[in-house]
């Protein structure tokens, strides 16, 4: 388990709202009572609160095993030392996928197929993505690994499964794939470092089709650095959790893969540890021409992790439509939350571009507001509302010689743009921006991805957190 970012904010804006745990998080003390294996386990702290020692690791697998039991039905176990997840936390990325999956906003390019095909990179001895995906949702899998231990025991617990065993298959990655040693390759040579085995290329067979890869991907580049976590004992084994280059370097051989495969995933898509990789993997993603990149944030109890997704699948004809007719760019935002209204929409909007810096008049009798956002200002949307003491500094420097305090007088690259609220029905807003120059459309929309994500994370009910490029 990677990812040492502290969580900064409350944990139910990132449980997926489909995510059983997300209402009902496990009761120890009434699993305790139904599973005498896991009673051992169960302690009460002073407060009356059942607890278990998150730093043995046998009580953390127990607890896996008593939860996928009993509110899977599934059978399962692993050997001493081998990755143990955290059923909650899986579960976050299957509901993830099945959000991506739902989304029209690339075509379905398996559109007959009635059960959805998925596939896991590196599903480990655990197998714990495809049991949660085939149990859960009826998704079949292929779950591939490199290891005897992974590929015995990910075959044992879909054996001991006889309900999902007939929906998932594990194949082992053998390296009878010639790597391509591209000599100004983007993801330089540190993945050829890495033990010479393929993740996608020679493992999906001909002709075949999935609609999603997922990968929990090893993410320390040293065991020291995996084993840094005194709070939590899930195990792993440095073959489980280790790879040269870490996690940058195994994403980044699935996104030099990908390229080759192309339209054979409808989605393809990662776990990410750090988001200072989600950063450089998302601009090698936007360099090798993929279609679309969505990313979500998943809190994983003290830490965070992040999703990432792209496709080289074409957008549907109907959103791109929808998202750039002329210079007009439009989303909706459906299943607002009872308490908010257009103006609440609109002030967001507002302090969504005025937290960067940009300048912002709004009028809110008409519902709009005008914004002028330099170079700067869009950088940092784009970096995700992060930026360093440097960019901080010429944003404001940039402010001032362009005075923007009239928006009269401006550097010809800032970006001048409205942005729109119109009610449709009850609950659905219309959010249009309009540009002044159609120039710089393509960095408005992906500044209005961004927009919308945050948007929607905040006024809807249960919908993708993500953004699209
Ligand atoms: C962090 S573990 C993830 C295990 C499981 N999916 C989970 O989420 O707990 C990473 C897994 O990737 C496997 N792995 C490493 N290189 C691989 C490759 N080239 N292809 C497939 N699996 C690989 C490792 O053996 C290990 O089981």
């Amino acid at each position: 388990m990677g990812g040492k970012n502290k969580r900064k904010r409350g944990a139910e804006r990132s449980i997926h709202p489909r995510n059983k745990y997300s209402d009902n998080p496990p009761d120890f003390k009434l699993l305790a009572s139904l599973y005498p294996s896991f009673n051992p386990y169960v302690f009460y702290s002073r407060d009356g609160r059942p607890r278990i020692d998150w730093t043995d690791f046998n009580a953390t697998r127990e607890l896996t095993r008593v939860l996928l039991l009993h509110d899977h039905g599934i059978n399962w176990w692993i050997p001493d030392g081998q990755l143990c997840p955290t059923v909650p936390n899986r579960s976050n990325y299957i509901h993830w996928i099945e959000d991506l999956l739902s989304s029209d906003i690339i075509p379905k390019t398996r559109a007959n197929a009635d059960v959805v095909k998925g596939f896991d990179i590196g599903t480990g001895a655990n197998c714990i993505y495809p049991l949660l995906g085939a149990s859960l949702l009826g998704w079949s899998f292929v779950g591939s690994d490199v290891t005897d231990v992974a590929l015995e025991w990910a075959q044992t617990n879909v054996q001991n499964n006889p309900h999902v065993s007939k929906l998932i298959e594990i194949r082992k990655v053998e390296s009878n794939t010639e790597i391509q040693n591209d000599p100004d390759e983007f993801c330089s040579g540190v993945i050829e470092s890495y033990h010479k085995l393929p993740v996608l290329l020679g493992v999906v067979k001909d002709g075949e089709n999935f609609d999603f890869c997922m990968c929990n991907p090893p993410f320390f580049e040293t065991i020291e650095e995996g084993g840094l976590n005194p709070k939590t004992s899930c195990g792993g084994t440095p073959a489980e959790m280790v790879c040269p280059g870490g996690e940058q370097a195994f994403i980044s051989r699935i996104i030099k893969e990908s390229v080759q495969l192309k339209q054979s995933f409808r989605w393809y898509t990662s776990m990410v540890g750090r988001k200072t990789n989600l950063k450089t993997l998302t601009s090698k993603l936007r360099e090798v021409g993929v279609t679309i990149v969505k990313t979500t944030e998943f809190v994983q109890g003290q830490t965070c992790r992040w999703g990432l997704a792209w496709s080289f699948v074409p957008p549907s004809t109907n959103i791109a439509k929808s998202r750039a007719v002329n210079s007009d760019l439009s989303f909706m935002l459906e299943g607002i939350q009872r308490q908010y209204s257009a103006i609440d929409v609109l002030q967001s909007a507002e302090s969504f571009f005025s937290s960067v810096g940009a300048f912002c008049k709004s009028d809110v009798a008409s519902f709009h507001i005008n914004i002028r956002a330099s170079k700067c200002h869009c950088d940092v949307i784009l970096n995700n509302g992060t930026v360093d003491a440097v960019e901080a500094s010429s944003c404001q420097y940039e402010d001032k010689a362009s005075n923007v305090s009239d928006g009269s007088n401006s550097l010809l690259d800032d970006l001048h743009f409205r942005i729109s609220v119109f009610q449709q029905i009850p609950g659905t807003l219309l959010v249009r921006g309009s540009l002044q120059q159609k120039e710089n459309q393509g960095k408005l929309l992906l500044i209005f991805q961004h927009l919308e994500r945050t948007l929607r994370n905040k006024f809807c009910r249960g919908k993708v957190s993500a953004d699209m490029s």
